[in-house]
């Protein structure tokens, strides 16, 4: 198979100056010791650690990621930050459309098609989330809404070079709870299929599709060795070195 693992980490709204860098640093050690060449390791930090944490992982094959971006280039927008501007930064990776934006800032698909489409032609990779409530699985509408979610939020310029899908169960987010691993295949295998369906099944067959939601070195394993989950967008785990290079070690085959 051509999709390369990619163990991305998003320490969404945590961390300091200090513990940031020291973070950063431990991952980038780690990750030169580790040599892989089949895996690849990424770092989402806040917005206020971007430029640090470049300076921390100089060096190593570590990658650097922001958490979200506007859609516009530039101009009035306060408190916003544009694709360019992260691509300015030494940012490769942006995270759109968290569950968390989509709750916390209302966030809809179609405001996240754009800040996709937006952080691409930056020359940024974008990680489109997406993923169904508590309330939706239990209405057996998980695929359903994900297959909505992927209609509105994935771009059409998207291929597998330029965007990658983390399947983010909503419930399953700090939780400590995660779907099986067979409803983690089912869902995956069907993300494939939307993909394969809206832009076409060569791109659908190399684009990578990471699971989210209270990945763990307990449970990466067995997660990362199902055949259509290609890495991890790592949360809690992400802000310890030692956990998230052991969900890294998980991802050997
Ligand atoms: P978690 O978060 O690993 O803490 O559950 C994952 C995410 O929200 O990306």
């Amino acid at each position: 198979m051509v999709r390369k693992t990619l163990i991305a980490g998003n320490w969404k709204m945590n961390g300091l100056l200090e513990d940031g860098v020291s973070l950063a640093k431990g991952i980038a050690q780690e990750v030169k010791k580790a040599g892989r060449k089949d895996c690849e390791f990424l770092v989402c930090p806040p917005f206020t650690l971007l430029s640090s944490v470049k300076k921390a992982i100089k060096g190593s094959k570590v990658m650097l990621g922001a958490q979200d971006c506007h859609y516009a280039e530039k101009g009035a927008h306060t408190g916003d930050i544009s694709p360019l501007m992260l691509k300015d930064l030494g940012c490769q990776y942006v995270i759109v459309g968290h569950s968390e934006r989509r709750t916390d800032h209302y966030e809809s698909n179609e405001l996240i098609r754009k800040k996709a489409e937006a952080a691409i032609n930056a020359g940024l990779k974008v990680i489109i989330c997406i993923g169904e409530t508590e309330a939706e699985k239990d209405a057996g509408k998980t695929i359903s809404v994900c297959t909505a979610q992927i209609e509105g939020s994935v771009p059409e310029i998207s291929n597998a070079q330029n965007t990658v899908i983390a399947y983010e169960p909503v419930w399953a987010i700090g939780t400590g709870r995660t779907p099986t691993a067979a409803e983690v295949e089912e869902v995956h295998a069907a993300i494939r299929k939307v993909v394969s369906k809206k832009l076409g099944r060569a791109i659908s067959n190399k684009m990578r599709l990471l699971y989210g939601g209270s990945m763990k070195p307990t449970n990466a394993k067995e997660l990362l060795a199902l055949p259509d989950v290609d890495g991890g967008l790592i949360g809690g785990a992400s802000l310890k070195v030692a956990d998230f290079m052991a969900i890294g070690d998980a991802s050997k085959q």
